[in-house]
């Protein structure tokens, strides 16, 4: 199954976006998790109908963050750290209006994207939802979403490496579900592990290569 429908979907809900870089790096950060919950699903013996949900969630999880667009993303962002943080805390919540209203998907789909920030120690959000009261999809999003924004550039650092990801990842490892992040350890390790890899890479050639085009205009 591919992600046609998806990738349409946000496309759709970026209107709001000013740069293509933002886009660009909205979908590259999406199909990071998207491949990495599918491999993980799999690695925890899941039936195959809930890998290819996870990777539609995967690619979808942070579509709420599109409705705030223009208060979280590019020069119109909101210059006040508080305020900035006070809409990305929002766009779980927002994410199951989009999806209700594009309709065809279901509600334990919605349900893992609205709970993909919530940590395993109670400490997250919107719900401060804890332990196993987190659903299942949800919990295995949270450790692939955390990795993918660790590997990844960003506007205030450089990616850091899959060690270095996976050594933070153990020292907040009470944010997450200690089976799920054992068998993504085994994920990481795993042979297959190039083709996420070479897909990251890609993704840090974006962001480098749009630093370097903006700063010369
Ligand atoms: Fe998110």
């Amino acid at each position: 199954m591919d992600l046609e429908r998806e990738i349409e979907l946000i496309k759709r809900a970026s209107a709001d976006m000013q740069d293509e870089q933002d886009i660009v790096a909205f979908l590259d950060h999406g199909t990071i998790v998207s491949m990495l919950v599918e491999r993980l699903a799999r690695e925890l013996g899941e039936p195959e109908e809930f890998c290819q949900e996870l990777k539609v969630a995967g690619m979808l999880h942070d579509i709420g963050k599109l409705r705030v667009a223009s208060n979280i993303y590019g020069r119109g962002a909101d210059s006040l750290h508080v305020s900035r943080m006070r809409y990305v805390r929002m766009h779980p919540m927002l994410g199951i209006d989009i999806l209700r209203e594009a309709g065809n998907y279901s509600e334990e789909l919605i349900s893992y994207i609205a709970n993909h920030h919530e940590n395993y120690d109670g400490t997250g959000y919107p719900n401060h939802l804890e332990g196993e009261e987190i659903p299942y999809g949800a919990r295995i999003l949270r450790i692939c979403d955390s990795f993918a924004a660790l590997v990844s550039n960003r506007s205030y650092r450089a990616a850091f490496s899959v060690d270095a990801a996976v050594d933070m990842m153990i020292h907040d490892v009470r944010n997450f579900d200690m089976r799920i992040f054992l068998a993504f350890l085994s994920v990481v390790h795993s042979d297959g592990f190039g083709e996420v890899e070479r897909v990251i890479a890609r993704a840090r050639r974006h962001t480098q290569f749009e630093r370097r085009k903006s700063e010369t205009t």
